[in-house]
């Protein structure tokens, strides 16, 4: 039975570790402060991703080829793409995101600075099984930026790149950016900006769980934790329960089951691992990808990788 969102936050606020999924950040508002994140100067991925798929604008072009339809997981503002649609000229782009409308506006812009494209926008959730039996003939490029990658489970991470690797059906690829595993300071301070946007950001996740569930999450309630977890190579997101609280979840129909926090309980609210060039360029690998190419930034921040599905 195909699970409702409200069955999924229901069961996970409840789990005896509460967690509640990163795809629940991306309402609108969500959305806009991510956008705000990429231009805080402490958040250093979003700018090394575009400076090295600037400085290697060309041999990126070479290694993806001939292109009849980009597709962009989890594509947010499409400004990644629209930068490689001079380079690469796909035929068609379409655009993949939880984000409905964010995500609707920004291909109406597109498409109008680019009409030579074919485009569409596509609310879908990635952590579902994607297939595109429409285009299972054309040459597929799947364009995967901004470390999102990084929100999986290693093993989550390794079942969707072999789901992608079999929908380029031996042709096509995919373009993909990590974060790499680096100094805890520059870490601890892309996630804790003095500004208070990724705070923000990630309290903003209750508000979209009040939207969907009817629940009565109060922000004040709550505070934004973030740490490296070196032993799992990964940022952790939390909140933080600032004080006892009481939350009621009232459309679940479970009339008047309240979930209990106590002052200090947490909700993990996401994951970012952060990888080395060879962990993986080899999970790639195994995937069923080969002939991979990478390119970095001087500090080794950050990798794009191109590979070829097999
Ligand atoms: C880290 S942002 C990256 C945005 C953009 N690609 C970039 O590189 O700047 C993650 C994007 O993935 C989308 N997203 C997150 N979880 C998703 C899911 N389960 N299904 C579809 N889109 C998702 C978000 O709405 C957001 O636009």
């Amino acid at each position: 039975m195909k699970q409702t969102l409200l069955e999924e936050l229901h069961l996970s606020l409840t789990a005896d570790a509460p967690f509640i999924s990163p795809k629940f950040f991306y309402d609108d508002i969500g959305s806009h402060l991510f956008d705000v994140i990429t231009l805080l100067e402490e958040y250093y991925p979003t700018r090394t991703e575009q400076w090295i798929m600037d400085a290697h604008r060309a041999a990126i072009a070479q290694a993806v080829g001939d292109c009849d339809v980009l597709l962009d997981l989890g594509a947010g503002n499409c400004a990644k793409a629209s930068q490689l649609f001079n380079s690469i000229q796909p035929k068609q782009y379409r655009a993949l995101d939880i984000s409905k409308e964010y995500l609707e506006a920004a291909v109406a812009d597109l498409q109008k600075k680019y009409p030579q494209i074919d485009m569409c926008a596509e609310a879908i959730d990635l952590s579902l099984p994607l297939a595109f039996p429409d285009i299972a003939e054309r040459r597929k490029i799947f364009f995967f930026p901004g470390s999102s990658i990084g929100n999986y489970d290693p093993k989550k991470a390794d079942q969707f790149f072999a789901n992608l690797a079999q929908e380029c059906h031996g042709n096509g690829g995919l373009l993909i950016g990590v974060d790499l595993v680096k100094d805890r300071e520059t870490l601890h301070l892309a996630y804790n900006d003095p500004l208070g946007v990724t705070a923000s950001f990630n309290l903003n996740i209750l508000l979209n769980v009040n939207r969907i569930t009817g629940s009565n999450f109060n922000l004040q309630d709550w505070e934004h934790v973030a740490f490296f977890n070196e032993s799992q190579s990964r940022i952790e997101m939390h909140l933080r329960a600032r004080s006892d609280v009481e939350v009621h979840l009232p459309n679940d129909g479970s009339k008047g089951h309240a979930i209990q926090f106590k002052a200090g309980d947490l909700i993990h609210t996401e994951n970012s691992y952060k990888y080395t060039q060879e962990g993986f360029t080899e999970k790639l690998r195994q995937a069923g990808f080969d002939n991979i190419q990478t390119w970095t930034d001087p500090k080794k921040h950050f990798l794009v990788c191109f590979a070829n599905a097999k």
